[in-house]
């Protein structure tokens, strides 16, 4: 018997580190990465009706609304390659009604992450956060600089990544983080996201293979 493919929410607050884990996760797990973020910003780019409302609520921290998000992340999750290789949530849900309307769509995880960090640091993470438009790769100018000239010369920031939208962002995170995390308590791992992104990696490379060996374990004993 082959087991079920691996399901995994990744959550903390803004700049907490979830894209950065996530490009490292991918590469050895091969799950699908579904980020509700970079949806929108996809949706905000291709200049639809629901990218300008989208833009209007990220350019304030706060949610887009539930009918515009719930449906978009519905249909990534449904695609044949998130059913057949397994996915990696990142971002989603950040509301109970949102954990709600997932759950009644038969979407559960095997493990939800809660990256945790202090405030202190989020805002310096933020600030110094730049982007690769070509090859979408997270960079931070002093934790991660770019590897070349013409990398940092072509690197773009977020509209939403300055310190006073990312305070709003952080309030918006903090009134809603406890009532998502109380529906995923039974599979809830904190992982420490101060540390560097190595070793945070490697606590959370340890959480997925011992639920990758309890699932197979599982599996021989049928
Ligand atoms: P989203 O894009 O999800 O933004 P976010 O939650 O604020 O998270 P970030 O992407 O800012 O940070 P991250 O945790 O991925 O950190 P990263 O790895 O880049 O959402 C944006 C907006 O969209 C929301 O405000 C909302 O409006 C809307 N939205 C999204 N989801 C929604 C939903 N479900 N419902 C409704 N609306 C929704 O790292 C940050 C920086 O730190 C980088 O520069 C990185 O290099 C560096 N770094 C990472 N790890 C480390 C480390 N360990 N040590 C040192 N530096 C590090």
């Amino acid at each position: 018997i082959k087991a079920e493919p691996l399901k995994v929410m990744i959550s903390g607050a803004p700049a907490s580190g979830k894209g950065t884990q996530c490009e490292l996760i991918t590469k050895k797990y091969d799950l699908v990465h579904i980020a509700a973020g970079d949806l929108l910003r996809a949706e905000v780019a291709a200049g639809t009706e629901n990218g300008r409302r989208a833009k209007e609520c990220m350019e304030k921290g706060q949610l887009v609304p539930d009918e515009i998000v719930v449906t978009m992340v519905k249909e990534r999750l449904s695609q044949p390659d998130s059913q057949e290789k397994g996915w990696l949530l990142d971002g989603y849900p950040r509301s109970s009604s949102q954990a709600t309307a997932l759950k009644g769509f038969g979407f559960e995880p095997h493990i939800f992450i809660l990256l945790d960090v202090p405030e202190e640091i989020l805002v310096e993470r933020v600030v110094g956060r730049r982007l690769d438009p070509v090859t979408g790769k997270i960079y931070h100018l002093k934790y991660s600089p770019p590897e070349t000239e013409e990398i940092a010369a072509r690197l773009t920031q977020r509209f939403d990544d300055t310190e006073e939208k990312v305070k709003l962002r952080l309030l918006t995170h903090n009134k809603n983080v406890e009532a998502v995390l109380s529906m995923y308590e039974d599979v809830t791992v904190r992982v420490d996201g101060s540390l560097s992104k190595e070793d945070v990696y490697t606590k959370i490379d340890t959480v997925l293979r011992n639920v990758l060996g309890q699932r197979q374990a599982a599996i021989v004993l049928l």
